[in-house]
């Protein structure tokens, strides 16, 4: 059974007994994937906006690398972060000139190393915190927007990026001022793991879905 990597970070939110019912808006925030879509099932899912350069994940670990604190960048910049001050500059915020609702992070990176060459004073704490920040501004503002225009009762995070605390909050926040169900990993099942895995291919294998062993591996995409 071929099982869809981006597709099975999705049913990790479906890992428990009260999964959110279809359709349903959801962040896919990892190290190599940037999406927001309606899913409308286990294996349908239409992009409403993706990342046109790095991931979030991925901006996260360049962070982390260029500030010598290693890979995984997510986990080391969140711990940073709790004890820094967030204010210390405005980071930019993504913009297309079109109504897109796509992502970019390369820019956000960008901005950051170049304002620690300019300052390296500053604290790393300072740093990670205002970044963070901006990482999440950037996924909230596209879902404000998406959701001025489109009704929406439920939404979900999914993915190692969903395992940020910060961001974990800040959408609850979001949500629960707008009255809307929000759905997140347990955070063991944020980031990669066998169970969304084999959960995803249990429910292939009962709607009667049958590999044969010739699939070839492809590193990205949703189908
Ligand atoms: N607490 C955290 N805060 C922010 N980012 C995190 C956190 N924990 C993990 N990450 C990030 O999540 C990413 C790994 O997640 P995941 O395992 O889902 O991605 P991947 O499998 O590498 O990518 P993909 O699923 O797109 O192929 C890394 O970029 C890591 O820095
Ligand atoms: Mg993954």
């Amino acid at each position: 059974m071929g099982v869809n990597h981006t597709l099975a970070h999705i049913y990790s939110n479906h890992l428990t007994e009260e999964p959110p019912q279809f359709p349903y808006l959801c962040f896919i925030l990892s190290g190599g994937h940037t999406f927001l879509g309606n899913v409308h099932n286990y294996t349908e899912i239409e992009v409403i906006g993706q990342t046109r350069d790095d991931a979030i994940g991925e901006a996260f670990d360049k962070v982390s690398k260029f500030l010598g604190l290693g890979y995984p960048g997510g986990p080391v910049i969140e711990a940073l972060a709790e004890r820094g001050d967030s204010n210390i500059t405005n980071f930019p915020l993504s913009k297309f000139k079109e109504k897109s609702l796509d992502f970019s992070f390369s820019g956000l990176k960008t901005a950051v190393l170049n304002f620690y060459r300019a300052n390296p004073d500053i604290k790393k704490e300072d740093i990670a915190a205002g970044f963070q920040k901006t990482a999440v501004k950037i996924l909230l503002n596209n879902l404000s927007r998406y959701i001025e225009k489109n009704r929406v009762e439920r939404i979900a995070v999914t993915g190692g990026v969903s395992a940020n605390n910060y961001l974990r909050k800040e959408f609850k926040r979001f949500c629960s001022e707008r009255k809307i169900s929000l759905f997140l990993p347990e955070l063991k099942l944020c980031t990669d793991n066998g169970a969304m895995i084999a959960g995803l291919g249990t429910r292939l294998l009962e709607s009667g879905k049958i590999d044969n062993l010739s699939l070839d591996a492809v590193s990205r995409g949703l189908t």
